[in-house]
């Protein structure tokens, strides 16, 4: 059995050919965009930006914006290589089983549960906090036995709504996305120019806060590992921009995303790129912007930690905007929601197509053209977290899963090039190796700077995956009992021996 076994970039793509198999290619360049903007704009903007700026970075939270911006371009790049070459569902997971071989390809798999599933049942229970305050703006009292950590039904009604347009089509889940993503980027526009006015020049003194400078109030205080390790103050300072770009990354989360819609593009080769780097761009320009107006129109010990946008309008006596930008909270956490469980579906149909995961999932509707199980099985998963599981202390779980998976797709970068130099690359990442290897040390830095415990929590679901590996998908797998199959998977490798040399 072994466990370093990879599957062919070549036989990854046949897969997709089969057709109980098949998904239907309907999305194009400007599809991909919205969805990469549709899932990246949300919850970091509208809601960590306050904890940011106003424990860990002050007006330097920008700077943070800038840090972490840089960390997931260099990232983008590796992933767009992957993404182009290898156009398949299920993103880093795919990407690390034609590189890295399956027991990582699992780990990669079992690890963006984190990012997906869990990155969406967090969001919900944001969702429900807007709705729950909007509805309660509006007069209408949503009942404590509906609403509340740990019987959140409000959340699994939204993850519900959203499953059953995710079951519908991934037409019809982007022209919802289409929609309500023009309105959040509306909302963060006017957020930026109407906050411009307000900015107070005097706020931005000391733009940098020196490490030891009191927070604002209200927050709660997480050391992070470095500084457990006492290689770090944490919090303000130098350090502190760097803690903040290690919460703030949540904001970025979701170009990763796009990738795992390659296999419902028209031309992956040429379109995968200009979604990342097209969504990543926009978003990064949104963040720095609104953290900078922000912080000018609050100063960063006044700020509100749990609705800062909204709040710095109120405090500058605009009530009316801060409504405005609550709706736009709203609308934009649906769509964060929506593509998560989208991707989260893709990865599950492709390990379910690959048998780690049961091969039954991997059925498509023929009338719909979406893996409708793993799409309900997705859509009930993260109901039933968002509705039973208390969250608040878990959502920096998703910020450490998704950053390993970037640390992975790097060096699965380097390998492919190293072993399957002759493969035809639509999009390369420029200067490799420096490029993959600053990738995956910033990627790992940003891991650095996270909370202890989420370290240990993060060791422990590994662990867990783990057990499951061995237990059920080392033996189930398709490669492990389809000998036909794995000889055709070899294929790749052959040719690529015979190409010889390294780039
Ligand atoms: N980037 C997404 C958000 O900020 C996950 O909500």
């Amino acid at each position: 059995m072994n466990l370093t076994r990879t599957k062919s970039v070549e036989r990854s793509i046949a897969d997709t050919e089969e057709s109980e198999h098949q998904l239907r290619k309907e999305l194009g360049p400007v599809q991909l965009v919205v969805f990469g903007v549709g899932v990246i704009l949300g919850t970091g903007i509208f809601v960590l930006t306050g904890e940011a700026a106003g424990e860990k970075a002050g007006p330097a939270i920008a700077l943070s914006f800038v840090f972490s911006g840089i960390a997931c371009a260099l990232a983008a790049l590796c992933y767009a290589e992957f993404a182009s070459t290898v156009p398949v569902a299920g993103s880093a997971y795919t990407f690390s089983y034609a590189s890295l071989g399956e027991m990582v390809a699992w780990i990669i798999g079992w690890d963006l549960i984190l990012e997906l599933a869990l990155g969406a049942s967090t969001v919900a229970v944001g969702w429900s906090g807007y709705f729950a305050d909007l509805m309660d703006g509006a007069g209408l009292r949503i009942p404590g036995w509906a609403y509340g950590e740990g019987h959140n039904l409000v959340a699994a009604a939204i993850v519900l709504m959203l499953t059953a347009v995710l079951c519908m089509g991934i037409k019809i889940s982007s022209q919802v996305n289409f929609v309500f993503v023009a309105i959040k980027v509306a909302i963060v526009l006017l957020v930026i120019v109407a906050g411009m006015f307000f900015i107070k020049w005097s706020n931005y003194s000391p733009f940098v806060p020196p490490s030891g400078s009191p927070a604002a109030s209200g927050g709660k205080e997480t050391a992070s590992l470095l500084q457990d390790l006492g290689v770090s103050p944490g919090a303000f300072g130098v350090s502190g921009i760097f803690t903040g770009a290690a919460l703030v990354f949540f904001a970025y989360i979701g170009f990763d995303i796009v990738a795992t819609a390659a296999e419902e593009t028209k031309k992956p080769q040429r379109d995968m790129p200009i979604g990342i780097f097209g969504s990543l761009g926009i978003c990064t320009v949104l963040y720095v912007a609104v953290s900078l107006v922000v912080t000018g129109m609050v100063k960063y010990t006044d700020i509100k930690v749990d609705a800062p946008l909204a709040e710095a309008f109120r405090s500058v006596g605009h009530p009316a905007f801060a409504t405005v930008i609550s709706v736009g909270a709203l609308v934009g956490l649906t769509t964060v929601i929506l593509v998560l469980m989208l991707g989260q579906s893709r990865v599950f149909f492709a390990m379910s197509r690959d048998r780690l995961l049961p091969e039954s999932f991997a059925r498509v509707s023929p009338r719909f053209g979406t893996p409708l199980r793993t799409t309900i099985l997705t859509g009930v998963a993260v109901a039933l977290i968002s509705t039973f599981v208390p969250l608040t202390a878990l959502a920096e779980l998703v910020n450490i899963g998704t950053l390993f998976a970037f640390v992975l797709v790097a060096i699965g970068v380097l390998v492919l090039r190293r072993t399957r130099p002759d493969l035809k690359r639509a999009f390369r990442c420029p200067a490799v190796p420096i490029v993959p290897v600053l990738a995956a040390l910033t990627a790992f830095y940003l891991m650095l700077n996270l909370p202890t415990a989420t370290w240990i929590r993060f060791f422990l679901w590994m662990a867990l995956g783990l057990v499951v590996y061995f237990a059920h998908g080392r033996r189930s797998s398709r490669l492990a009992t389809d000998p036909d199959y794995a000889r055709d998977s070899r294929k790749g490798d052959a040719v690529s021996s015979s190409a010889g040399g390294t780039t």
